[in-house]
């Protein structure tokens, strides 16, 4: 795959060396017991031990190929002369995990990070693709520090409906409001259910796990044009064992992810995101993967990046297309060879090449599905970054997959005061609310979800839908699933469970979104606004026991990634003594 760089470490210098290859009684163990489980001297002896995390699960459908995946990751790793062993690790299965699989990203993070201290892993593959498996598995082998590949799931091939391409999430959102507006009957509502989801693999619109999958390769966690490849096809399969074949080589070199995450890495992260109108959520996982590696990422800088980089991949939700068109039309190597003026062509990737010499000579098959910079869907502002006195810590909002008349927009509050409230009232015939209103949902955020659930594309009321109403501005301290879309501003900071200004709204205040200025205001005077700030009262802590009250106690606002903030970039954590 890659002639790579330079071998630097010997069999001796290898971290598994003092579990496996010295003269004591405890390596005595380490080997009779690696015997015990069937293996020969001459599998581990002097070889590299590579990690393989799969984070495979009966309830995870994105990964259902990850068993099959780590054979052939496992293949690849034997044939290069390394010792494979498979990790388990906890899923994250998006569409069961409740309340959100946020809640849980950082448990996966530490369980990485901590299965690959705790035991003689030399090196790793990160198995993730179903949205916060990625930026877990990466936060937690930045931590870690020692060589690390990703391994991306691949997404799930086009979906169908009576010969209709569906795509998922946002095919789902779009044919729910047609049932509810009396568009569509049970039987067609059954038949998208059987058809939108057709196979392994993670969503296969430019949601969450496309964005977060192609950001890591960007970032250069990942072989090159890996992130496109559909789970399905048999390409996927030579990529994992090539996958495998790879991080051998990398821990020889010592290529770790330090080496290759920089400022400029992370730009070039973020230009992938605004260039492909990415998930919201990349922003906040990009923040905290930063954090981890010692890099400094503030919103700001995504919308210094999103006003320069226009939206050249034509993929839903923003565009029209799916993962298997990109795939087809080229993949992620020829998006970023048309990106290449806005990209740091030096960064170093995981094939031991920079990103410049993985994309040299790639270039669309399809110039409707991977545009040209002079030829975008939109001249910029993928996602954009908005502050304002709702929103001193900032709000995020996609342009792209929202209606534009709706982007300069003041309109009265409609306040729910969490999902419970919204849920029970949306459709309540004699709702206060006109195609004007702005819907907002509160206790939401990091701590009142808990976990930022994906509740920011607040449903349409039912009977503005059946006036043909299908987008209103909402506004919340949520996040939104990558394949949704509309006029919706999230992650509004501070949120509202620990008092920020979205906890201070009330029906019938007027609100300001103007996406061109980049503001968010309420427009409620500073004494009225500090009136019903002495007048509010917190809630207590959602958890008082368990991980749920570690979170409560440590959880980060939006801006700064949602991480712990015990786990940032700080002192290194002592490896273990081999007793
Ligand atoms: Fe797994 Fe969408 S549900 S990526």
């Amino acid at each position: 795959m890659s002639d790579g760089r330079r071998r630097v470490k010997r069999p001796e210098d290898l971290r598994s060396h003092r579990w496996f290859g010295v003269d004591d009684l405890r390596s005595f163990g380490h080997r009779s017991r690696s015997f015990q489980i069937g293996f020969s001297r001459e599998d581990f002896a002097g070889k590299p031990v590579i990690g393989i995390i799969n984070t495979w699960s009966d309830i995870n459908p994105c990964h259902t190929h990850f068993r099959q995946r780590a054979e052939e990751v496992k293949r690849g790793v034997w044939q290069a002369g390394g010792f494979p062993l498979e990790l388990p690790a906890i899923s994250l299965s998006e569409p069961f995990q409740k309340p959100s699989t946020m809640l849980y990203r950082n448990l996966l993070a530490m369980e990485t990070e901590e299965l690959l201290r705790s035991y003689p892993i030399d090196g790793a593959v990160l198995m993730g693709g179903c949205d916060k498996t990625t930026p877990a598995l990466i936060m937690g082998a930045i931590s870690m520090n020692i060589p690390a590949i990703f391994m991306p799931a691949g997404p799930m091939l086009r979906g169908n409906w009576r010969g209709n391409t569906l795509g998922s999430g946002s095919d789902a959102w779009k044919y729910w409001a047609e049932l509810r507006a009396g568009n569509i009957d049970r039987q067609a509502w059954g038949e998208i259910e059987e058809g939108i989801a057709r196979g392994p693999g993670h969503c296969m619109t430019m949601g969450t796990a496309s964005t977060m999958t192609g950001i890591a390769e960007t970032l250069g966690l990942s072989l090159p044009g890996s992130s496109s490849i559909p789970a399905a096809d048999s390409g996927h399969a030579r990529m994992a064992s090539y996958t495998g074949r790879r991080i051998v080589e990398m821990v020889w070199e010592d290529l770790k992810p330090t080496d290759i995450l920089s400022a400029d890495s992370f730009d070039n992260a973020v230009t992938f995101a605004m260039a492909v109108g990415g998930s919201t959520n990349c922003i906040i996982h990009l923040v905290a993967m930063a954090a981890r590696a010692g890099v400094d990422l503030p919103l700001k800088r995504f919308d210094e990046i999103s006003r320069e980089v226009p939206v050249i991949a034509n993929l839903r939700p923003s565009g029209k297309y799916l993962m298997e068109d990109f795939y087809f039309a080229g993949g992620i190597r020829a998006l970023l060879s048309q990106l290449a003026p806005k990209l740091k062509l030096h960064c170093m990737t995981a094939n031991g090449k920079t990103l410049g010499e993985n994309i040299a000579g790639a270039k669309p098959h399809n110039d409707d599905v991977i545009r040209s910079l002079d030829n975008p869907i939109a001249e910029s502002g993928g996602l954009v970054v908005l502050f304002g006195n709702l929103a001193p810590n900032g709000a995020v909002i996609k342009p792209s997959a929202a209606d534009p008349k709706l982007l300069n927009h003041t309109g009265p509050a409609m306040v729910f005061e969490d999902y419970n409230d919204m849920a029970a009232r949306i459709d309540d015939p004699n709702l206060p609310v006109t195609p004007d209103s702005v819907l907002i949902l509160r206790n939401s955020g990091p701590q009142g979800g808990p976990g930022m659930p994906e509740w920011g594309m607040l449903p349409i009321p039912k009977k503005l839908l059946q006036q043909g109403v299908r987008d209103m501005v909402r506004m919340s301290d949520a996040r939104m699933s990558g394949t949704s879309y509309g006029t919706c501003v999230l992650h509004i900071s501070p949120e509202s469970y620990i008092g920020g200004p979205l906890a201070l709204v009330r029906t019938g205040d007027m609100i300001e979104l103007n996406v061109a200025e980049r503001r968010l205001d309420l427009k409620v005077s500073d004494e009225e606004l500090a009136a019903r700030r002495a007048a509010w009262t917190p809630p207590p802590p959602r958890y008082q026991r368990g991980y749920g009250a570690m979170f409560s106690q440590h959880i980060t606002q939006a801006e700064r990634g949602c991480d712990f903030d015990f786990l940032h970039a700080g002192a290194p954590t002592p490896e273990p003594e081999i007793h």
